[in-house]
């Protein structure tokens, strides 16, 4: 398969499984549990209907929107995901790229594998800088302050990571930094040599968002661990609050799902709110971001930014989203499949694919602008 055959969200995945060692493709597509919440994400695209308007000269169409105080071309955003340079070697620097070509935003993982400085350098898309709250009170402060230091505009907090999600995919396969593979998956490895010396042959692994607050201890320290004695399962509102006012600029949660939430996200002084279920990778059996919008965006629209992500793989699906009111629709696997796939050129395809499909629904809707999307044009079965 090669990437000029890539017509869609499902020829990126099949051409990243061709690519990828089995634990890391599983990684990557893989959820928690029975993975219902992975499947319902996309499905739930699937209880509306849009109805269009026609003739409405639409030979021009604008795709931005602003959001978080940043100015997108493109109603999409690539949201931040670990670990990117074990999917290509280039990782968080073809993302980054890629992004800023598209005039987007993306993120940078506190447990990303290039810097965010450099990331920074790189992109001239707004940059997303993805944390998680630490025990260590001045890791958190020290976090914020190299973010800001690096010209980052948007600080994205997740708060639906208090403890790791069950993936039993990777636990069959072993999969974990650093891998401590059991035979299965060990095979899987060496079934994908061309993988593996493209590896060993690029710089060394790293968590640079990391350095200095954790000893990897040559790698030796592994996600769960991370999670277990780095952050800190008693975090609160109130702890939160104080980092928003520390930060001092645009602040947004990441994993809210509740009305209740999301109201108090607006009094602590967040600009954003993300409603997300981590991909279906955190508590299974959690509602869909799509199925919880309309309630949310009416909840507190007026007030704060409503982003969603969870399951996008087509543009009407963004449609269906920005006309139930989120001011932005975040991506995830489907730029990963890609980046693993052929790297920039991979994601910066499959961004592409996504502007097209946008403007092409945009036009077929009758919309001008993003602003002219509305709850008139979408009709639940
Ligand atoms: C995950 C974490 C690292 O979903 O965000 O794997």
């Amino acid at each position: 398969m090669r990437l000029n055959q890539c017509q869609n969200f499902h020829d990126f995945r099949r051409m990243a499984r061709q690519r990828l060692p089995g634990p890391i493709f599983n990684y990557i597509d893989g959820a928690a549990d029975d993975e219902t919440t992975y499947r319902r994400n996309t499905e739930a695209f699937e209880a509306c209907d849009l109805v269009p308007d026609v003739l409405r000269g639409v030979e021009n169409v604008d795709m931005s929107v602003t959001v978080m105080g940043q100015k997108l071309a493109l109603p999409v955003y690539c949201s931040p995901t670990a670990l990117q340079r074990l999917f290509h070697h280039d990782g968080e620097r073809a993302v980054a790229a890629a992004a800023g070509k598209f005039g987007t935003m993306f993120g940078v993982s506190s447990l990303g594998t290039v810097s965010l400085e450099e990331a920074r350098k790189i992109s001239g898309g707004p940059q997303v800088y993805q944390f998680y709250f630490h025990k260590d009170r001045g890791l958190n402060r020290d976090m914020m302050a190299r973010a800001k230091a690096a010209g980052v505009q948007v600080m994205m907090l997740t708060v639906d990571s208090i403890t790791g999600g069950n993936r039993e995919r990777d636990k069959r396969t072993g999969f974990a930094i650093p891998f401590r593979l059991n035979l299965a998956g060990i095979a899987q490895f060496a079934a994908k040599p061309a993988w593996a010396i493209n590896y060993v042959t690029h710089e060394r692994f790293r968590l640079p968002q990391l350095d200095g607050h954790v000893d990897m201890g040559g790698g030796a320290m592994s996600i769960s661990r991370y999670f277990t004695d780095m952050l800190d399962p008693a975090m609160s509102w109130d702890d939160v609050a104080a980092m928003v006012r520390e930060w001092g600029g645009q602040f947004c949660l990441k994993g809210i799902m509740s009305v209740e939430d999301a109201k108090r996200a607006v009094d602590i002084g967040c600009t954003g709110i993300v409603l997300s279920n981590h991909g279906g990778r955190q508590l299974d059996g959690s509602r869909s971001a799509f199925d919880q919008l309309a309630e949310i965006v009416d909840a507190v629209g007026d007030r704060i930014d409503v982003m969603m992500d969870g399951g996008v793989q087509r543009g009407t699906q963004v449609l269906k989203a920005l006309a139930l009111g989120a001011k932005a629709v975040g991506l995830g696997r489907y730029y990963l499949f890609p980046l693993a796939a052929a790297g920039r050129p991979g994601v910066e395809r499959a961004l592409e694919l996504m502007r097209v499909e946008i403007e092409r629904a945009m036009k077929l809707m009758g919309c001008k602008t993003v602003a002219e999307l509305g709850r008139r044009q979408l009709r639940f079965r």
